[in-house]
């Protein structure tokens, strides 16, 4: 390009100071297109202060709100004024009904209200915390997730949902990862294209889909000593390779909107930083939709000492081009006088509003502002093919640890004492942020295991609550372990250990459950304990105490069924870790695609000093990334590298042979990890660059081909492209992270370019 033409480019650039949200608000098509000239109609019609009411976001049980003049104000007199764009967390369908009446029917233009909700793993049928589903490895189950919770959602009301949450996490002392699809960025963008597919299907004017929410963006997963809200610093090189990679697929898979993260990245909050809103996520990813900050994490830009008070903090979020305010009203209280002093332009409050308008008509809103919720509301719950997939989603999550002796399966004809303060519990089912789960109509593990033994070979007692002893507890425990033939062990952490604002330094059995444990321990009765977590735990004491570990997660509704499907072998699981176990709290944050270091371990003299290890206790964890027994066995063979030798830009085919070698018929989780050997930086010891779930008869075998795609080699090279390097490659394929099957090929610079 000439000289002159690039600078006249430049010029035109630089013009544009909203470039970004243009672009975010071109038509797809001929509908979309129409969409845009409604939508410029409409905003002829509004006033300043209209518009940036299209940018509120209220809460109505949050009660009052005080106004800029000190004057309280309820939600329904914003709503009256014109003066808020969406709710979130309303109550009931009738209270959507009311306030979208109130919105059509009272305010001066009649734009009806978006409402949101957290619908993360269902809605009334609730299904296993996210992070159960991701270990089931099945992104048919996930979408079909979202797809249920999308139908009872948008039953109910809900048109937008604040999920996928995108956030890696290799710190399970952080509660959210319960809400992740854990520490792996490969499986957590499928798992997030998944339910982005689910939620949105391919029309979004379909009653039945509504808007998915990418969040929290962005790096949430990663704050310092796992404590929630903290400060999150790290290179922009690990944020491309471990972080972004999720979010990017959910972008891709044409997610409506995004919400920033409470967090602050490299020491500028998500919610005012540019960078990251600007540059890579409209830039870059070619975001289209619009961006919602997270609960009040505009006006915490104070607390974070990054604005002086709610109107600079407003003038940030401006900037970043964020459009929507979740509940703290800094851009109603303060947009007007940004625009009167020409801090913020007209302009961009005028793209900001525009997106939200154009998601609204998208949705159908604008045709009829009642088209979700109303009388579908009575026959949408509950339907009995949603609970089957519910119930299905529930037993592929739970992941088999420990089985030995082949304790499990029981055949039926045991006596069973079912023990532990989760063995009958509907609400310690639901987990954290369950929407409108409802305890009560949950299958608690006492049922399910009752009505699929009969009652009279389950006996039941609690033992202990989550977190205290209760009186007699561990003496009616022994005694019933002492009547029972097999012990099923109900432990883990309750529902409120889950989530946000559920950090925890220790994450081991409370200690009335660990009392619980031994003595029943001591009965010397064969025990399987039932891990009832959304965090990886450290249960590196108590395994050797039993014979048998299922972690089953917070199940959801259909948990007891669930569990009963597997516990009687109906169901043989399949499950596989999505975040590593630690051997030792002291290991976190671990993973298992750390680096080398340049005194890596293993090391041929393992007792040598000066290596990158601990004195006292092993690199490894407890179970790694990837692990989980069947009822069968599993061997590979024949690792193939069809491909030895390819060029940058082009693909790489391997093939390996599985065999199910057991007496059982099961699915295996096919995994394939890659490592590059010599890059320009340092790269993962393994990286997950394939899976496949395969179905095996016994005495089956199959040959699983892969192929690696040129974007799954690309990392942020040293000169922080990301793209590919020429190079040797090492792959394995196996069972888990640990994967020995091993094979090799080379990427060669492709000369011609
Ligand atoms: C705060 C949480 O961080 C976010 O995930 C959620 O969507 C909002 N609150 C709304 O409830």
């Amino acid at each position: 390009m000439k000289l002159l033409s690039k600078l006249l480019l430049l010029a035109l650039l630089v013009a544009l100071p909203t470039s970004t949200l243009v672009a975010a608000n071109t038509p797809k098509d001929k509908t979309d297109k129409e969409i845009m000239r409604k939508v410029d109609a409409l905003m002829k019609k509004m006033t300043l202060r209209e518009k940036i009411g299209q940018l509120i976001q209220l809460r109505p049980s949050e009660g009052d709100i005080t106004g800029p003049d000190g004057e309280q104000l309820k939600v329904e007199d914003f709503i009256r004024e014109g003066c808020c764009g969406s709710l979130l967390s309303v109550a009931s369908p009738d209270e959507i009904m009311r306030f979208q009446r109130l919105a059509v029917d009272s305010s001066r233009l009649g734009i009806p209200l978006l409402f949101g909700h957290d619908v993360i793993h269902g809605c009334r049928i609730i299904f296993p915390e996210n992070l159960g589903v991701s270990a089931s490895w099945d992104v048919e189950a996930a979408e079909r997730l979202a797809r249920v919770s999308a139908e009872e959602a948008a039953a109910f009301g809900i048109a937008w949902t604040f999920s996928p949450m995108c956030d890696v996490s290799a710190d399970p002392r952080w509660g959210r990862v319960s809400e992740g699809s854990g520490e792996d960025p490969y499986l957590g963008a499928a798992m997030a294209r998944a339910m982005v597919r689910g939620y949105q299907g391919d029309d979004l004017s379909d009653p039945n889909t509504i808007l998915a929410c990418v969040k929290h963006f962005a790096a949430y997963g990663a704050p310092q000593g796992g404590r929630d809200y903290n400060t999150v610093d790290m290179s922009e090189r690990m944020f491309r390779d471990r972080y972004l990679p999720p979010y990017r697929a959910a972008i891709d898979e044409g997610a409506a909107t995004v919400m920033t993260s409470f967090n602050d990245f490299n020491a500028i909050p998500a919610t005012g930083n540019k960078w990251l809103m600007r540059t890579v996520l409209r830039d870059e990813l070619g975001f289209d939709g619009f961006v919602v900050t997270d609960y009040n994490a505009m006006h915490e830009m104070v607390a974070h000492g990054v604005a002086a008070d709610g109107k600079e903090a407003a003038a940030m979020a401006f900037d970043a081009h964020v459009n929507m305010d979740m509940v703290d009203c800094d851009y109603l209280m303060y947009g007007e006088e940004l625009v009167r002093e020409r801090r913020v332009s007209e302009k961009t409050i005028d793209e900001l509003c525009r997106a939200v308008l154009v998601a609204k008509f998208r949705l159908g809103l604008f045709d009829d502002p009642y088209r979700y919720g109303g009388d579908r509301y009575e026959t949408a719950m509950y339907k009995s093919e949603n609970l089957k997939i519910a119930r299905d989603v529930a037993r592929k999550s739970m992941v088999l640890l420990r089985n030995e002796n082949d304790l499990l399966p029981l055949d039926g004809n045991e006596r069973m004492a079912l023990i532990g303060p989760f063995g009958d519990s509907g609400s310690e089912m639901l987990g954290s942020w369950s929407a409108f789960g409802e305890g009560d109509r949950s299958i608690t593990f006492l049922e399910g295991l009752q009505e699929r033994f009969g009652s009279e070979n389950v006996a039941y007692t609690e033992g202990c609550k989550p977190l205290e002893q209760i009186e007699g507890g561990i003496d009616a425990a022994v005694a019933a372990a002492n009547g029972a033939d097999v012990v099923l062990l109900a432990l883990g952490l309750p529902n409120k250990c889950s989530g946000e604002a559920a950090s925890m330094t220790s994450i081991e059995l409370p200690q009335p459950q660990l009392e619980l444990l031994d003595a029943v321990a001591a009965t010397g009765k064969p025990v399987a304990i039932l891990l009832v977590t959304g965090r990886p735990m450290d249960i590196t004491d108590e395994v050797g105490k039993v014979d048998a570990v299922l972690v089953t997660w917070h199940a959801g509704t259909m948990a007891g069924a669930a569990l009963a499907d597997v516990v009687s072998g109906d169901f043989n699981p399949s499950g596989r870790l999505t975040m590593t176990f630690p051997y030792d709290i002291g290991q976190v944050p671990i993973h298992y695609s750390m680096k080398r270091t340049g005194r890596p371990m293993p090391s041929p003299d393992a007792r040598a000093k000066y290596l990158s290890r601990y004195l006292f206790t092993p690199n490894e964890p407890l179970y790694c990334f990837g692990y989980g027994l069947s009822y069968t066995t599993f061997d590979y063979s024949d690792l193939k590298v069809l491909t030895p030798e390819v060029k940058i830009g082009e693909p790489v085919r391997v093939s390996v042979k599985v065999t199910n070698s057991g007496k059982r018929d099961g699915d295996e989780v096919v995994q394939l990890y890659l490592h590059d050997k010599v890059a320009s930086t340092t790269r993962p010891v393994r990286e997950l660059k394939g899976f496949r779930k395969v179905a095996l008869k016994a005495g089956e075998s199959k040959v699983v081909e892969f192929t690696i795609q040129p974007e799954d080699m690309a990392f942020c090279r040293a000169d922080m492209e990301f793209a590919q390097e020429p190079g040797d490659f090492d792959v394995w394929i196996g069972h888990d992270s640990n994967a020995p099957l091993h094979g090799g090929f080379t990427v060669k610079q492709d000369i011609r370019k």
